[in-house]
């Protein structure tokens, strides 16, 4: 190997020198070759300055379709912590697909339907009015959640004496109401679920609006009821299904894959979850023609979705995209932690985000929660004169800083493990978190601003000068940008880029302790340290926007 290595160096130092290649020697029967880091920066740094915004954007997808079916929460109820984690799962990889070249389709399956609205149904027309009265300013939803609280409450007393497994009377009229509602379309039942749907997504599009996710359709499950007797007929006709013992319509899934056989209709001919997820499969293929199709939902639906997929390749007969399930894990908070106690033992995701934003808030003005009105004052005041931010200012901070301290807290780690959400954590400058990069941005934002403010006027057609390991470090990370898109996607794992976001702070983090920009005498250094600075705001941003996170200017 010795002399091989020796002979093939030989002959390679004999010809024309590769690009980018410094030497090549031959060490110990390996060949090395050393990267020329000088111009191998000069080339990173040139194409994040050509590309900025665009820096990372690739075409992996041709402009396929993908379907993401994210977010997803339920009508007339609160929406959870749980569907946080699907809606900024499911945003953040519909910006990278996006900017990977994909056509994204956000579809939010809004849970519209089913007989537990036969419940709330009854409740709107036994106490509504009560409700009403005893919480008049409430949001709707609210009231709605009350109500949906009150009727099962109702008939835990009511299952008391009977026997187990029996109806109550509640729940006989609950699914009285659905009765009416699904097979007879009681105008009047339509109506208040109607109405229902649209108070929930009020208050639904206004958390969208806060953690700044987007969605091309929203399409309940409400929607496919009319498609519904088709799918089960047609399972019926091809011979997929049968009556089973109990009456109910269930599909039989190939033995080899281990599954339980899944029901598609219940006996008193009412629908289920998984005939309208059937139809929902059926409609999304004829429609969008998708070459993939990804459902961010929880791994407590893990071994539904396996039925549901397998039924639904049984009636497509293999002529199926590529159908995954992006599984993620449970979230909880801490024991103790206030904000689990405020409405009982429901964590209402709206509470979480505000109790960010008001957490970064007080750090921001340096104030502690219980601070009288005279203090927060004086705080404002010292803001503004400090680091020139006015009220408006220090809200939009606030914001961007308490939202993505939320949103990172769920994609800075491997979306399968369970997480418990430590707000404290979240909100740490010096943890792996938002804050912790969005102020490495700020930082380099800063020098920039200096440097202009002391009329420094980088010329970035001037070859760069290199003149220290930590720049060329930083400069090989921030390479390495692109390929880390391109693995998140490939493997539907944001924290894939999380982690490369953190790393990047930090490698600039280095090259800013080490480095003086302002103070440097030698123009060429300082022209190159001023670029390198801007082009690592610059993966910043760009990485921050694709897990759904604004960079902030000043913090
Ligand atoms: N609404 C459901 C829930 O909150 C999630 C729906 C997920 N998407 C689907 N196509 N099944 O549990």
């Amino acid at each position: 190997p010795v002399a091989i290595a020796q002979g093939i160096v030989e002959k390679l130092n004999a010809a024309e020198k590769p690009r980018l290649v410094n030497s090549i020697s031959a060490v110990n029967g390996f060949v090395n070759f050393e990267l020329d880091r000088q111009a191998f920066s000069a080339i990173v740094l040139k194409q994040i300055e050509n590309m900025q915004g665009e820096y990372g954007k690739q075409n992996l997808g041709n402009g396929e379709t993908v379907v993401i079916d994210c977010s997803a929460p339920n009508v007339a109820k609160y929406m959870s912590v749980g569907h946080l984690r699907s809606t900024v799962i499911g945003e953040s990889l519909a910006r990278i697909y996006k900017s990977a070249g994909y056509t994204v389709i956000r579809d939010n399956h809004l849970g519209d339907w089913g007989t537990q609205f036969g419940m709330l149904g009854r409740a709107i027309e036994l106490w509504g009015d009560e409700i009403d009265r005893e919480m008049p300013n409430a949001e709707p939803v609210r009231k709605l959640y009350q109500l949906y609280v009150k009727i099962h409450e109702e008939v835990e007393r009511e299952k008391e004496g009977l026997p187990e497994g029996e109806l109550t009377p509640l729940e006989k009229e609950g699914r009285e109401w659905f009765r009416r509602l699904e097979e007879e379309k009681d105008p009047q039942a339509q109506a208040l679920l109607t109405q229902t749907t649209e108070q929930s997504l009020q208050e639904f599009k206004r958390i969208y609006d806060l953690l700044g996710s987007e969605y091309e359709y929203y399409l309940g499950e409400s929607f496919y009821v009319p498609m519904l007797p088709n799918v089960v007929d047609t399972f019926m006709r091809r011979g997929l299904a049968h009556k089973d013992d109990q009456e109910r319509i269930t599909v039989n899934l190939p033995a080899e894959q281990g599954l339980n056989p899944l029901v598609i209709l219940k006996s008193d001919g009412a629908s289920l979850y998984s005939t309208r997820d059937l139809a929902t499969l059926a409609a999304r293929l004829g429609w969008f023609h998708p070459e993939k199709i990804l459902y961010v939902v929880g791994g407590d639906q893990s071994y539904y979705l396996q039925q549901m997929f397998s039924a639904f390749n049984e009636l497509a007969r293999g002529e199926t995209p590529d159908i995954e399930h992006v599984s993620f894990g449970m979230i909880s908070l801490p024991e103790g932690e206030k904000m689990s106690t405020r409405r009982g033992k429901v964590i209402f995701l709206e509470d979480v985000i505000s109790e960010a934003i008001s957490r970064a808030r007080q750090r921001i003005l340096g104030v502690e929660s219980g601070a009288s009105e005279a203090e927060v004052a004086q705080a404002y005041a010292r803001v503004r004169s400090e680091k020139d931010l006015d009220a408006d200012q220090v809200e939009e901070v606030a914001r961007q800083v308490g939202v993505g301290a939320v949103i990172y807290m769920d994609l800075g780690q491997s979306r399968s493990r369970n997480i418990e959400f430590d707000i404290n954590q979240a909100l740490s400058l010096d943890a792996n978190s938002a804050p912790y990069i969005q102020y490495s941005h700020t930082r380099a934002m800063s020098i920039l601003r200096k440097a202009k403010e002391a009329g420094i006027v980088v010329e970035t057609d001037a070859q760069p000068v290199f003149s220290d390991a930590s720049e060329e470090d930083l400069m090989k990370h921030l390479a390495m940008f692109p390929e880390t898109i391109a693995r998140a996607l490939k493997e539907n794992e944001p924290s894939t880029l999380s982690l490369y976001m953190y790393r990047t702070a930090d490698v600039f983090n280095k090259f800013y302790a080490v480095q003086p920009v302002l103070s440097e005498e030698d123009t060429a250094k300082q022209h190159t340290r001023l670029r390198v600075t801007a082009a690592a705001a610059q993966v910043i941003r760009n990485g921050l926007h694709l897990l759904g996170i604004e960079a902030p200017v000043v913090m």
